[in-house]
This record gives structure tokens, sequence and C-alpha cells, in this order.
């Protein structure tokens, strides 16, 4: 084997990551370890901890040949040229900055595990999403070792979606990767570059300083979260005059400069990342005394939970003005399709809100449900989680399309419509369906940004 390469941290990002690299790089050996036991049993078992699709395939051509999974971080550290450190960075809950700022503990507590462990020169990578200059507290932290040796911090950042991931890790739109000037971080960084080297085209693999690395994830996220935000907002503008926000996404996107993707209005972004990176910038803006910049960011999160409430406001005013003791058939939980994560799903917020207001919730997802049942464990209210769709439609006032799972197109609306009280709603928080047809079936169709389809 040529090198090998530690991960730290086995969740969404560390595990595909690292079955990536691994499947493509057979010279390094690749462990991952996780201080979750279960999970690091899962990625050893068949059924692997998170859905993601191909993520099957990579993981058992590689896993046992030259990819490992294991709990034992101190034996990983030790035995590794190279780590990389993928734990979580939430938000921070308590004391200065709290739900704005990253919560840096389990980040800092790796660094500490190195130093203790290591006994050997290191390259350590920053695959953790994390504020600008966190490099140079890992630094300090790291070249505090009595053991006199060296470690290089390099900044790689990941941009891969869930439901695509193991697509962008192996056709990646770039691979950025951010070191120190001076010469031995411009070694590593080299060394850094050879692992992709193997499979990415050299034309991607974008070299930086480290700041500028660590800025550009939170910016991408950030930049990305705008432009949702941008056409949820005219989603609002479109309801209001008759335009129709699919026109006008599709008409717009075909200016090069603005570009078809990410312009698919919802009821709004969510995922474990574009909410706390905006508020990790907001905070960094706020803490660099840039209040402008800061409220200017702010406004996408907030334009988000406007599109939240709005979908929900809009439910009960077309509902007569009250759900309550309705049954209303939630389709999909998971934040996108093709993954089961919740994470930030705004279908907990819209679910939440919908029992504040006495609705009675049949959820239905094809990869969530567990998930969904954990999201709303605290929540009072009649809530049912259904693996079948026809049975959560069943009796049912309403049906909110809350994920664009495309299987939800192929249902069968005349069985579902005739099993539902009437009148017989639809609110596509999605735009999936074909409005027209299931308005003929005899469905008052509402979607966003979109003419009312409705027969009262
Ligand atoms: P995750 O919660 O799924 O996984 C993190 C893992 O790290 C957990 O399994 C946890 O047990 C483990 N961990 C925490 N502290 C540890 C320690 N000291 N030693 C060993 N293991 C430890 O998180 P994730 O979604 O994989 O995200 C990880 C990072 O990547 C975050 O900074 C996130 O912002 C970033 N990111 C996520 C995505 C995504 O799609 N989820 C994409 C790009 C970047
Ligand atoms: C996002 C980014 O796309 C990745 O590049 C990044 O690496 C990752 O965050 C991260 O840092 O965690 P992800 O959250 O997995 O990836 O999924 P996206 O496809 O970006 O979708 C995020 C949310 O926006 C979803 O709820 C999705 O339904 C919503 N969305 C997306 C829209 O409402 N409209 C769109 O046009 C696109």
């Amino acid at each position: 084997m040529n090198k090998t390469i530690l991960c730290i941290g086995a969740g969404y990002v560390g595990g595909p990551t690292m079955a990536v690299i691994a499947d493509n790089c057979p010279d390094y050996k690749v462990i991952v370890v996780d201080v979750n036991a279960e999970r690091i049993a899962a990625w050893q078992s068949d059924t692997l901890p998170i859905y993601e699709p191909g993520l099957k395939e990579v993981v058992e051509r590689a896993r046992g040949r030259n990819l490992f999974f294991s709990t034992d971080v101190v034996a990983g550290i030790k035995e590794a040229d190279i780590i990389f450190v993928s734990v979580n960075t939430p938000t921070k809950t308590f004391g200065a900055g709290a739900g704005k700022a990253a919560n840096l503990q389990y980040w800092e507590k790796t660094a500490r595990d190195i130093i203790e462990h290591a006994e050997s020169d290191k390259i350590v990578i920053e695959k953790s999403t994390l504020p600008v200059r966190t490099a140079e507290a890992m630094h300090r932290i790291l070249q505090s070792n009595t053991k006199n040796l060296n470690f290089d911090i390099i900044s790689n950042p990941e941009f891969m979606a869930e439901g695509t991931a193991i697509d962008d890790l192996q056709s990646p739109g770039r691979v950025l990767i951010g070191a120190m000037e001076d010469a031995s971080g411009q070694k590593a960084l080299e060394a850094v570059a050879d692992i992709y080297r193997n499979w990415v085209p050299e034309e991607k693999i974008k070299k930086t300083n480290v700041w500028s690395s660590e800025l550009t994830k939170l910016v991408s996220n950030a930049m990305l979260a705008q432009r949702i935000s941008s056409v949820n907002s005219i989603s609002a503008l479109c309801e209001k005059t008759d335009a129709n926000i699919l026109e006008v996404s599709e008409a717009m996107g075909m200016d090069p400069r603005i570009g078809p993707r990410f312009l698919q209005a919802s009821i709004g972004f969510g995922g474990s990342c574009f909410k706390k990176d905006i508020l990790n910038l907001v905070y960094l803006c706020e803490f660099h005394g840039l209040p402008e910049v800061a409220a200017y960011w702010e406004q996408v999160v907030l334009m988000n939970d406007y599109q939240e409430r709005r979908f929900v406001k809009n439910i009960t005013s077309c509902m007569f003005n009250t759900v309550a003791d309705k049954k209303i058939a939630v389709f999909g939980f998971a934040f996108k399709a093709d993954t089961g994560d919740t994470r930030e799903s705004p279908a907990i917020y819209v679910s939440k809100l919908l029992l504040e207001e006495h609705a009675i919730l049949a959820i239905h997802d094809p990869q969530a449900l567990e998930y969904a049942k954990l999201d709303l464990a605290d929540c009072e209210g009649d809530i049912s989680y259904e693996s079948d769709p026809y049975k959560a439609a069943e009796g049912a006032h309403a049906i909110a399309v809350l994920t664009e799972w495309k299987e939800f197109r192929d249902l069968d609306f005349k069985r579902l419509y005739a099993s539902m009280a009437k009148p017989a709603f639809i609110f596509d928080g999605r735009n999936l369906l074909d409005h027209q047809k299931v308005f003929e079936i005899g469905f008052n169709v509402y979607p966003l940004g979109q003419k009312v389809l409705s027969h009262l």
C-alpha cells in the first residue's frame, strides 16, 4: 500500500467520501473510524447506515480490500499518514454565538486525540465545513504537541449533495484544496491532490490558500440557498399576479449568466447544512463588524422560514380556515428525494405547524419513516406513519406533497381520490404532480407559484 488514510467521522460525508476514495485508489489503505459503534457496525454490515443510490456497490467493492470501518480511533491515528476529519459541526445551542456560530467541540476533540496519539508527522485535512480561519486554531493546537511532530493543515471541503453523493464524488465539479503558503503546506497540498488525481482530471483540482478554501465552502452553500429563497419569494408574487413560477424559472434560467439549476420553487430548503452554514456566515460577519453583510445573508434563512409558514397558512385558509380534526396525508418527509435524511427537513416544520392547528397527520415516505417518528416524537397530536401511500390517504381531506419523490407521480390518483373525504385537496409543495390530470380526477389543486385548479 502507498499510504494510509484515516477518516474520523463515518457519517453522511465520511462514509461515502472514503468509499469512493478507496474504490478509486487501490494503493491506499483507507480506515474510517467513529465513536458511534452502532454506525460502524452498520457500515460493516449489509444494511449501511445511510441510504444513498449506488453507495452499497462502491462499499462492497472496496470493503475488506482497502476500505475498513472501525471504532478504534487511537489505532487509526497511529497508523495514518493522512487524516481527514469529517465530524459534525452543528450550530451552537449554548453560550456565545448560540443559534448561529458553529459548535466546534467535536472538531477540537479530534485535534486533541491526534496530538495525544500521533507518533509520526501527519497531514490533517478539514473535510467538515468550518468557519473561515479554523485552520489557524487547529494549527496552534496541533503544533502545541511536545513530541516534535509536524502537522500540516489542509482544507478540502466537500461539495457532494445527498441523493447524488456517489455521482458527485465520482465526477466532482471541482475538488478544492486549500493549504498554507509555506513549502511544507504546499507539499501537503500535493499529497492530497495525488489522492484525487487517481480519478479526477487535473483541471478540476482547484488549489487556493487555506482561508479561501474554508470560506468558499460556506459561501457556495449560501449562494445555492440564496437562489432557492429568491425563487421561493417570487413564487409568492406569482400567486398574486397569475404569473407561473415554472415559466419564470425556466425563462430566467435560459440566460446562461443565471443558468437553469437550483431554481425549483419549494416549501423551502432543508438538509443539515444550508441553514447551519448560512447562520455561521452571518455570525462570522457580525463577529468581524459587518452587520449589513450579516443581515443580507440572514434574510435567506428568514425567507425560507416564511415559505414554510406560508405553505401551512395556505392549506388552512383553502380548507375553509380550519384543519382541526381533518386528516392530512403527508407525502414525503425526507428533506429531498433519494435520501432517508430528514435533518432540517421542511416537513418537520410543516408537520408541527399543522399539528398546532390540530390536524390529524398520516405520514408516508419511501425511506424516511423511522427518522420521521424520531423527529415528531415529542409532538402531541394524532400522527400515524404509513409505508403504504394509499393507506395514508384513506379518509384524508388533503394530500400535502412535501418531498419530490418521483414515485409519487406514478401513484393511482383515481384510487387515492376515491378513498378520500370530499372535497379532496392536493397541496403540492414541490410542484411535482401533473396538476391538470389530478384536477380532472376531482382534486382541488394548490401548486406553488401557479394557478390554483379548483372545483369549488
Ligand atoms: P454526521 O453527523 O452524519 O457524521 C459525523 C460523524 O462524526 C458522526 O457519526 C459522529 O459520531 C462522528 N464523530 C463526532 N465526533 C467524533 C470524534 N471525536 N471521533 C470520532 N467520530 C466522531 O455529519 P455529516 O453529515 O457527515 O457532516 C460532517 C461534516 O461535513 C459537517 O461539517 C457538514 O457540514 C459537512 N458536510 C456535510 C454534507 C452532507 O451532505 N451531509 C455535505 C458536505 C459537507
Ligand atoms: C447541499 C449542496 O448542494 C452541496 O453542494 C453541499 O455539499 C451540501 O449541501 C452540504 O454542504 O451539506 P444537500 O443539502 O445534500 O446539498 O442537497 P441539495 O440538493 O442542495 O438540496 C438542499 C435543499 O434545497 C433540499 O431541501 C432541496 O429540496 C432544496 N432545493 C434544491 C429546492 O428547494 N429547490 C431547488 O431548486 C434545489
